[in-house]
């Protein structure tokens, strides 16, 4: 190692002092022999055994209906863990030790005799903080969620308080709500019986190393952050693009659409980190009102407005990777004349000091040619004199790409000298990249997020304004979709980089679509 690396772990190390040491903690889990669990939840608490990460000691419950011993409970995570484990092979002493921490509660989820089982299952747990420290994930329908808190809050499970000490904390999945009044109306459940500060709701993209650094990025480098404003910046491109189609999702999918399924939530999170101001501290509060306050500087649109700035689309059959995709018509639980978006894209102004008149465009879609996210950061040409009055439009402006996944990185577009005695430009890049940096660490999403809710720091959730403030601006897109069918130009064949309305959107202000690279 030599001196510039030490130093750079030195300082590194330093930082890491304030990672917060988890208290003891029962993680609760209702609905436990879905699909969530097994794939998601438990696959994460392993890798954080895994790391050594988890509190020690700890308590994970399964609470559902289907009748299971906790043994066989065991067993059957230790399969899913077989299929869904990130790493492979299991290791079995990880595996035996953590899994003597797991039982399983067998009750209706509306039965209040299943609570009393609860409790007296952590009332036998010696340690206190195991008795008293409880995260409970409720990984249901979000209409179970109502009776789940009301239920916890009648067996004195669950006390509703201000943030003294560490309340219990509930922890809530995706779809949020389908619009402003239903997740009002769900927030309104929820708070009945916690305060706001108990509650955890999961956007899985900030659980995302990429998507955290967005901050860490844009604060702690002042080269950067003197660049991040309309004096520098032409606009802005955030791209989250997926190879897999609607597959087995079409009824969920029909209900939902690109829309309310990616924007809503993950693409407006990005967004707002992206464009946030600085917070005035890194206390969650601090920085969940910033991301708010971003979120509320978005300039409304009238149906007129929305028609001319936003796009929908919807993939027809076509080839991914040399297979053949159906056409969303024809998925499974899809109606076969459909108008439901699998594509987005828009253009949005923020209307704030930083960041008047630059548009910032939005896209995602199912059955693109590639997965992959990202934000092109496209910074203002150089003056039209020297090299650019002799290349015109073939001198590049300069970017900055924060790649999310995969191929995490950020690289930075500028022009060179071609080598040889011509006057050549072109553009080359330098790249940061986080396998060749920090070596192939991709933690999911999930650790993460459960290692801060079981210590309880929010940063990584998202607050009820947030959520609210975002469907109202999904809302009043949606609402100017009322009665109108997609047109032509909306529909796109799978495997391409959605429809042609998509690119009529950037070409209306001279600027045009910079698809994100296949490997490096
Ligand atoms: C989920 C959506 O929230 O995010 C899915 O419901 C989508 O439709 C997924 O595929 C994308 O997540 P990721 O982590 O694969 O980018």
């Amino acid at each position: 190692m030599n001196d510039s690396q030490t130093l750079d772990e030195l300082l590194a190390s330093r930082s890491n002092h304030s990672r917060r040491v988890v208290e003891p903690c029962t993680v609760v889990i209702f609905g436990a022999s879905g699909d969530l669990t097994s794939r998601k939840l438990i696959p994460a608490l392993y890798h954080l055994a895994l790391e050594k990460l988890m509190p020690q000691p700890f308590r994970i419950v399964g609470f559902a209906r289907r009748e299971k011993s906790d043994d066989s409970f065991r067993e059957e995570l230790r399969q899913a863990l077989d299929r869904f484990s990130r790493t492979k092979p299991v290791v079995e002493d990880v595996w035996n030790a953590f899994a003597q921490n797991i039982s399983y509660c067998q009750a209706d989820i509306s039965d209040p005799e299943g609570y009393a089982r609860l409790k007296s299952i952590l009332a036998s747990y010696p340690d206190e903080k195991l008795r008293r420290n409880l995260l409970f994930y409720l990984a249901t329908s979000p209409s179970q969620f109502g009776d789940v808190t009301a239920q916890l809050s009648n067996a004195g499970l669950l006390h509703k308080e201000n943030g003294m000490g560490t309340p219990e904390r509930i922890v809530v999945e995706k779809p949020f709500g389908h619009d402003f009044e239903s997740a009002e109306q769900l927030n309104g459940e929820l708070t009945r019986y916690a305060h706001e500060q108990q509650i955890f709701r999961i956007d899985h993209y900030l659980g995302k190393e990429t998507v955290q650094n967005i901050l860490m990025f844009r604060f702690s480098n002042g080269i950067f952050e003197r660049l991040w404003n309309r004096e520098a910046i032409d606009h802005v491109q955030i791209t989250v693009s997926e190879k897999l189609g609607v597959g087995l999702r079409g009824g969920y999918y029909e209900e939902a659409g690109a829309l309310r399924d990616m924007v809503q939530n993950h693409l407006l999170q990005v967004l707002s980190l992206v464009a946030m101001e600085p917070p005035v501290s890194l206390e969650a509060e601090c920085i969940r009102d910033e991301k708010v306050k971003l979120l509320k500087s978005i300039r409304p649109m009238t149906p007129a407005q929305v028609m001319e700035n936003v796009v929908r689309g919807q993939y027809f059959a076509g080839e991914v990777d040399g297979e053949m995709r159906p056409a969303y018509r024809s998925e499974t639980k899809v109606r076969p004349n459909s108008h439901v978006e699998t594509f987005a894209a828009m253009r949005l102004f923020v209307d704030n000091w930083r960041w008047s008149g630059v548009p910032f465009y939005l896209r995602t879609g199912k059955n693109l040619p590639l997965s992959a996210s990202e934000v092109r950061v496209q910074f203002r040409p150089a003056p039209n004199i020297l090299f650019a009055a002799r290349q015109g439009s073939k001198l590049d402006a300069n970017s900055l790409t924060l790649r999310l996944q995969p191929n995490e990185g950020i690289s930075l577009r500028f022009n060179g000298k071609v080598p040889g005695s011509a006057t050549e430009l072109r553009p080359v890049r330098m790249r940061f990249d986080y396998d060749s940096e920090f070596g192939a660490y991709t933690p999911e999403a999930y650790e993460r997020l459960l290692l801060e809710a079981m210590a309880g720091d929010a940063t990584l959730f998202i607050r009820r304004d947030e959520v609210e403030t975002a469907w109202r601006i999904v809302d009043a897109i949606r609402n100017a979709w009322v009665n109108k069918p997609l047109t032509n130009r909306e529909f796109y064949a799978a495997g391409t980089w959605g429809p042609a309305a998509s690119d009529d959107l950037l070409e209306r202000d001279g600027r045009e679509w910079r698809n994100p690279q296949g490997l490096k």
